[in-house]
């Protein structure tokens, strides 16, 4: 059986709200990152990757906000 999950997000949607419009930044991502393994996120400049990881690291701030996801879980 595979071990538990150093990190597990589900579903994770980010959201920037301007006066007039909003950015979705992320949209429904779901990964696990177990011991030992390394994740690596490409994506074209724009497509999320560090909303993902600052998610992560619980460092989103307004007008940002994770606005969905079932689940994000850090463990040490
Ligand atoms: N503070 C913010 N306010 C408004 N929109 C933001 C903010 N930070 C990020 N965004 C938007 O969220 C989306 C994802 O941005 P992000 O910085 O995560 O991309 P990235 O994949 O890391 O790009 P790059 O490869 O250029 O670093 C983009 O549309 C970006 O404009
Ligand atoms: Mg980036």
């Amino acid at each position: 059986m595979s071990p538990v999950p150093l990190v597990s997000i589900r579903n994770l949607t980010v959201e920037f709200r301007g006066e007039d419009h909003l950015v979705t930044a992320v949209k429904s991502i779901s990964l696990d990152v177990r011991p030992g393994e390394i994740l690596g996120i490409v994506g074209e400049s724009g497509s999320g990757k560090s909303v993902t990881s600052l998610s992560i690291m619980r460092l989103i701030a307004a007008p940002g906000r994770i606005s969905g996801g079932d689940h994000l879980s850090t463990r040490q």
